[in-house]
């Protein structure tokens, strides 16, 4: 019950436990072209360059950034929490002249902050996280997209912890590049990162693009990039050869990673098989659960709440006691892992998490439960069933 990664759901374990195919085996190109039909539903997105990049989260953002930004480009990071400075430190080490906003942990950006901040440094590229895990906090991103366009800058969105369990609409957001992971709200394992591009994205990659030498059909020439652009800086991260190698003429790239692909496609199935809306839907009533049954407990939440992801609250340790204590106690007596923090809220916070196959209400009854025993344990003043009463509460509308 962390902050992912999460227990995966078992129809995720089962479909990676299927024998592999060669990777040019009309099933594998089934397969996927299906995953990609099936992410575009997830991103809501009708953005033909939507695929997986192998590895995690991380390394779906390292793909995005690298293809987009060239040496030298300004970008604008807008950071309230760990996973800016990620995405800052990243496009960094993109060559680029990067421009940092701040607002303190447990808050979010407004647009009129987000605009004024373009209006200064004029980026060709935005960079932000939707939900930035670190803090619990969701970013509100409507109309963001349409204003980085007013300005001529384009939007990439970090959506690892948010994707499937708060509203995303890469296309109404006019969102041109998002990236994510398999290992919060959509059920799976790490090591697989969905990535969606729009035409705009594209274009700038596409400028970019070169073909390996030797597999090219015209072995005298350079493999430079495309007259017009500098070639991508990373040969794995190089959006426009993942391109090729998942378009039409399968252009030999590295080899997919077959098991995390069946992973992804369980996952993507997952959600829309329960319905993109339901699935936030869920999220949203069991991250109410848990935020009404920690309170319930007497223990205060971190940060603006009203900006909360659904899917984990970070609650604040009571004073005197001792948090890692706690979580080992959950860990041996109930089984039960729940998150510690990083950096300012390090020791100040746990993060308890409901996503994918534990957003649940079994494992959120189960978990405040847990909670409140331990607690007790450990001498914090806790009401007596006032998690379990009031997580029920939200389950059946009306106080119990
Ligand atoms: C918002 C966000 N971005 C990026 C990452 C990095 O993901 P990974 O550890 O899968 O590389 C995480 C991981 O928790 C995250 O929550």
């Amino acid at each position: 019950m962390g902050p992912g990664p999460i227990t995966v759901d078992p129809r995720v374990l089962r479909a990676m436990s299927a024998q592999l195919v060669g990777q040019y085996d009309p099933a594998m190109t089934a397969y996927m072209n299906e995953t990609q039909a099936l992410f575009r539903e997830v991103f809501a997105t009708t953005n033909e360059a939507t695929v997986l990049v192998d590895g995690t989260s991380r390394a779906g953002i390292e793909a995005a950034l690298v293809s987009l930004i060239t040496p030298g480009d300004t970008v604008l990071v807008p950071v309230f929490g760990r996973f800016g400075h990620l995405l800052r430190e990243i496009a960094e080490r993109c060559g680029a002249d990067v421009h940092v906003r701040e607002v303190p942990w447990g808050q979010v950006f407004t647009l009129e902050a987000l605009e004024e901040a373009v209006r200064e440094v004029r980026p060709k590229l935005v960079a932000l996280v939707q939900g930035d895990t670190s803090t619990t906090m969701n970013q509100p991103l409507e109309g963001v997209g349409a204003m980085c366009h007013r300005h001529g800058a384009l939007l990439y969105v970090d959506v690892t912890a948010s994707l499937a369990g708060n509203p995303f609409a890469m296309d109404a957001w006019e969102v041109d590049a998002a990236t994510a992971g398999l290992q919060k709200c959509l059920g799976g394992p790490s090591g697989s990162a969905p990535l969606s591009l729009s035409p705009r994205a594209v274009e700038v990659v596409d400028a970019r693009r070169s073909v390996e030498a030797g597999l090219r059909t015209d072995p005298g020439s350079d493999d430079g990039a495309a007259p017009t652009g500098v070639r991508i800086r990373s040969n794995y991260f190089d959006l426009a050869m993942i391109l090729d190698y998942w378009g039409e003429e399968r252009l030999n790239h590295h080899t997919e990673a077959t098991t995390m692909l069946y992973g992804a496609r369980e996952c993507a199935r997952l959600v829309l098989e329960e319905g993109l809306e339901n699935t936030v839907a869920r999220h949203r009533l069991h991250g109410d659960a848990v935020l009404a049954g920690v309170r319930g407990l007497g223990l205060s939440v971190f940060g603006d709440v009203a900006h909360k992801m659904h899917n984990v609250v970070a609650v604040e340790i009571p004073a005197g006691v001792d948090g890692e204590a706690v979580r080992a106690e959950l860990l041996h007596d109930y089984g039960i892992e729940i998150g510690t923090s990083f950096g300012p809220l390090a020791g100040r916070v746990w993060r308890i998490g409901t996503m994918g196959y534990n957003a649940r209400k079994d494992a959120v009854l189960v978990t405040l439960a847990a909670l409140e025993q331990v607690l007790r344990r450990h001498g914090a003043p806790v009401a007596p069933g006032g998690g379990t009463v009031a997580a029920q509460e939200v389950y059946s509308g009306f106080p119990a």
